[in-house]
């Protein structure tokens, strides 16, 4: 099993490992007394690994209830949010219990919003079931739902106090899942480390997972409010959450920043911000990783719900520019530019 410290305002521990979560219990009793737990979870990870954790926090000494909602990106929303509190408030979990966030990055944003809410901030605890959560949204304390209006538009940062990864449970992920969570790590590679990506296209999990959450550890602990070097993340994100609003979320986040990606580093080569030949490289890349890389959408409609972007302020925008494959910089333009960056990324 390997060990990251993360140390942002507070310090926790990220564990990684193949099949550890029947020791989940036993890991989570070292750094927290016998107390109330609530499994927050999908009806889908539910039914394959929720009895794993129950009984091992059982074991551990931890009193256990489970809060399930139905699975999918749909479910991240107000209502789902409001249900976990009302249930958390049902059970009389306190400020001294501990919310369990067992699934993908659905899951862990929902709970950690929930965590960051309930009684003015509880702890809880990640442990991702998906390649996404596993290398990206279970780090770093972005935790939120979305709105009708966009993704992620109400949200806190509020750190775990623990990840426990297993990435055993990738053996019952769809491989539309696993691409998901390539798309995000090769999003990895681009900002900061070009070997990573081969490794992402093997399909080397344990070195996929232990590489991005150092890369994803370093980023977070210069910037935990995502004011500067943290945004080099957003890479691919402000056309891709546009492409997953406008597909009502039937092209998955991870596809959708495949297809941002190219689109950005197309639009960062006609602003001869990117070298040429950046954007070709990535779009091979992608390729080769199995990504469809159209966009079924205009310029337009995608500039409409980029209006929406968290990343907007005042009337400024940071893009993610690629030096070359491995190295990015931030960009700021100004909102109307924007639409011409959208038009740019997505011209033939
Ligand atoms: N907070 C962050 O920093 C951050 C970073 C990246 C992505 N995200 C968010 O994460 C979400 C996408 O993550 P996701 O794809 O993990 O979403 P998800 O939680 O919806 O999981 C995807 C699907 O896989 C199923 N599933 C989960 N684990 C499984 C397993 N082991 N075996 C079989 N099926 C399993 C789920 O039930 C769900 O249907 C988006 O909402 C995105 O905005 C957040």
């Amino acid at each position: 099993m390997k060990k990251f410290v993360v140390s942002t305002n507070t310090s926790y521990d990220i564990l990684i490992g193949k099949d550890i979560m029947k020791d989940a219990g036993k890991l989570i009793r070292k750094k927290l007394e016998p107390c109330r737990a609530s499994i927050v979870t999908d009806m889908t990870v539910n039914s394959i690994y929720a009895q794993v954790l129950v009984t091992s926090l059982i074991e551990a000494g931890f009193q256990v209830s489970k809060i399930v909602f139905p699975s999918g990106e749909h479910s991240k929303n107000l209502t789902t949010y409001g249900n976990i509190l009302e249930a958390l408030a049902d059970e009389g979990l306190t400020r001294t219990d501990v919310i369990i966030a067992l699934g993908g990055g659905v899951v862990g944003d929902l709970s950690g919003f929930a965590a960051a809410t309930y009684m003015r901030g509880i702890k809880y605890i990640q442990v991702p079931t998906t390649y996404i959560a596993a290398i990206d949204a279970s780090v770093g304390g972005k935790t939120g739902i979305n709105l009708l209006s966009g993704k992620n538009l109400a949200g806190a940062f509020w750190q775990p106090s623990m990840v426990i990864c297993d990435y055993k449970t990738f053996d019952t992920l769809p491989s539309e899942k696993i691409l998901d969570g390539a798309a995000e790590a090769i999003k990895h590679g681009v900002v900061s480390d070009e070997r990573l990506i081969e490794k992402v296209l093997q399909g080397d999990y344990e070195y996929v997972i232990e590489r991005c959450v150092s890369i994803k550890k370093s980023i977070v602990e210069a910037d935990e409010r995502d004011l500067g070097l943290r945004q080099l993340l957003n890479f691919g994100h402000t056309i891709g959450h546009g492409i997953e609003k406008l597909s009502s979320y039937s092209i998955s986040h991870g596809h959708a920043v495949a297809k941002g990606m190219v689109a950005e580093a197309r639009a960062a080569e006609a602003m001869d911000l990117t070298p040429k030949g950046v954007s070709k490289a990535l779009s091979d890349i992608l390729e080769r990783a199995g990504f469809d890389l159209s966009i079924p959408f205009s310029p337009d409609d995608i500039y409409k719900f980029a209006l929406l972007d968290k990343k907007i302020s005042g009337d400024k925008i940071s893009i993610v520019a690629p030096d070359s494959i491995g190295k990015c910089h931030l960009h700021k333009i100004s909102v109307p530019e924007l639409k011409k960056f959208i038009q740019l990324g997505l011209e033939p």
